[in-house]
């Protein structure tokens, strides 16, 4: 193992379960645009931009719109979105997170988000992670979407470390693949049948011992 100093974590799925209203909102409009759109669907959404999202949908009803309500969709499903982020708060935080973040802390690491979402911010002023924080890279920075290793490079160069000291918590497979491709060590928090990609696979923090910081720490 090599020895990490800085610690990148996603938001949606990693930090809180936010999937949810993502799944609210889309299916709201997805229904508007008589496409039915289910839980399963909605697995296929996650870790990638809104507009990518929007065209998946579209691509799962077989259906073509104008720019101009390809646009206004993507607007009126992110103000339904927002109507639920605005009533998050700090219960909303996956468990054993906040632990893992305040264990950094005390240990001198650094901390970056590197997330698709342009509603970042406003979901860990929600949470109150804020403070946590030394560099937040978001879907407001990037050109690229995960795989690109883009957003994690940032959050390195932010943080000034080089890649090799970065350790990257990822839940979409297309952010383990974001962080390989970036030189990181990957960490899965989910199935490892799925993220078979990642490095290490935990099912949530809870599961992460200690331990395993420390070794990430002082080899
Ligand atoms: C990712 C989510 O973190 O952010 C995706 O996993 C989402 O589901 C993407 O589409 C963009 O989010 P937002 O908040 O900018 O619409
Ligand atoms: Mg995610």
């Amino acid at each position: 193992m090599r020895k990490i100093r800085t610690y990148i974590f996603d938001l949606d799925g990693v930090i809180v379960d936010t999937a949810k209203y993502h799944y609210l909102a889309w299916k709201n409009s997805a229904n508007q645009l008589g496409i039915e759109f289910t839980k399963e669907s909605n697995e296929l959404l996650k870790g990638v931009s809104r507009i990518r999202s929007l065209e998946i949908i579209l691509e799962l009803g077989n259906k073509k719109i104008s720019d101009a309500e390809f646009d206004r969709i993507l607007n009126e499903k992110n103000k339904n979105y927002l109507s639920y982020i605005e009533k998050m708060d700090a219960s909303e935080i996956l468990p054993g997170v906040l632990d893992a973040l305040k264990w950094i802390k005390e240990n001198d690491g650094k901390i970056a988000l590197g997330s698709a979402s342009k509603n970042a911010k406003p979901i860990l002023e929600k949470v109150g992670l804020m403070e946590y924080f030394d560099a937040i890279v978001d879907g407001n920075d990037v050109s690229k979407a995960k795989p690109d290793p883009e957003v994690f490079l940032l959050g390195a160069e932010q943080t000034h470390s080089k890649p090799e000291e970065c350790v990257v918590f990822e839940d979409a497979i297309a952010g383990i693949q974001a962080a390989n491709n970036a030189g990181m060590l990957s960490i899965g928090i989910g199935e490892k049948e799925v993220l078979k990609e990642a490095d290490y696979v935990f099912q949530n923090f809870t599961e992460i011992e200690i331990e395993f910081f420390e070794k990430l720490e002082n080899n």
